[in-house]
């Protein structure tokens, strides 16, 4: 008997200190695991007469149940302060909040991208402007996706009486960025360093999730002997800067004609920190940003030699990007002008 009750004294005080998760898996362990301290107590009573036993194997499984509720109760407890604590780091968007009218505010996307801007700026890339009005080269052809191949499907646009269209990605701008770049690259080393934010266009049926209006931020870096990694060390150190904290990545193969390999690069989920959510439907996972290396056609259009020069290519949502940010979970929102919603953005950037 004399066990148990000291027993449950240190196991007070253990859990007492327990500050995290881990923690709390070492004390469960230590007591409730295969060679713990109660699993112990119940392998003594073999040596006890049929009176002890019947006393001191009540005690144990009082103590044992105690110990099992205690450690239940703290896992909830240490998961409620875990949610909080990501909610006060994650600024939520809040529809009911009664719009500021006194001052204007900047709309989520310019914020996002203005941050995604003044990192890409400090690793050294130019910022490009592009129009929204294409021809079917810049948006397609220069693009390795000739006229009537299936992937056009994708990104079917809007298009003017002249033939022009209302660019579906800002992949378009990549044949005009390296005709602009090539010749420093190629006679005096500069290698290509450029993003290009822009509105896009696609012929899309609305809803929560899709909207034919939205925004994508382009980079691509052309120079010798760039592989993958350079890739993932740009894309990680802009979410990491975007999010201010560590950002998981993970890419899986992806198509698009202009990237060979192509990959859906995806970061761990802002909301449940890669448990599993709604949000990220359970996967841990959200899709972010189509990346690849750039396909040779594509480079040799643009005027670059592909035996001597690599690059990668990405094309970042920025409309997901700001969502995922602010918590927004209805992309029309964003675009329905409405004063109550933008005004609740007013980072001072
Ligand atoms: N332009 C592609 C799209 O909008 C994304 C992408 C950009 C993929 C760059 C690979 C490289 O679907």
């Amino acid at each position: 008997m004399a066990d148990t009750v000291a027993l449950k004294e240190s196991f007070s005080v253990a859990l007492n200190s327990v500050t995290n998760m881990e923690e709390l898996e070492k004390i469960r362990v230590e007591y409730l695991g295969k060679k713990g301290f109660i699993t112990e107590l119940m392998q003594e009573m073999k040596s006890l007469t049929p009176e002890e036993k019947k006393t001191f194997g009540q005690a144990v499984n009082v103590l044992k149940n105690e110990v099992n509720d205690a450690i239940t109760a703290k896992r909830e407890e240490l998961k409620q302060k875990e949610i909080e604590l990501e909610n006060s780091r994650m600024p939520l968007f809040d529809l009911s909040m009664p719009p500021v009218l006194d001052r204007g505010s900047y709309h989520p996307i310019t914020l996002v991208q203005r941050q995604c801007e003044e990192v890409f700026r400090s690793m050294g890339f130019a910022i490009e402007d592009y129009s929204e009005i294409v021809t079917d080269y810049e948006c397609f052809e220069a693009l390795n996706i000739p006229k009537n191949h299936p992937a056009r499907d994708m990104q079917d646009t809007y298009y003017l009486d002249n033939g022009q269209l209302l660019k579906s990605h800002t992949s378009a701008a990549q044949n005009a960025i390296y005709k602009k770049y090539k010749d420093a690259l190629i006679n005096e080393g500069k290698p290509i360093k450029a993003i290009f934010p822009g509105r896009c266009f696609r012929n899309e049926a609305t809803d929560a999730c899709h909207e034919n209006t939205f925004f994508q931020m382009e980079g691509v870096m052309v120079d010798k002997n760039i592989s993958i990694s350079n890739l993932i060390f740009f894309m990680k150190t802009m979410l990491s800067e975007v999010f201010q904290k560590d950002i998981k990545v993970r890419l899986r193969p992806g198509f698009f004609p202009f990237v060979e390999p192509g990959f859906e690069l995806d970061i761990s989920c802002l909301i449940c920190g890669g448990e599993g959510c709604p949000s990220c439907k359970h996967s841990g996972w959200l899709e972010l940003c189509p990346c690849g290396m750039i396909h040779p056609e594509v480079l040799k259009a643009g005027g670059i030699d592909p035996e001597e020069y690599t690059g990668f290519a990405f094309g970042l949502g920025l409309t997901r990007l700001a969502m995922m940010k602010y918590g927004v979970k209805d992309i029309r929102d964003l675009n329905s002008g409405s004063l109550k919603v933008l005004s609740q953005f007013t980072d001072d950037k």
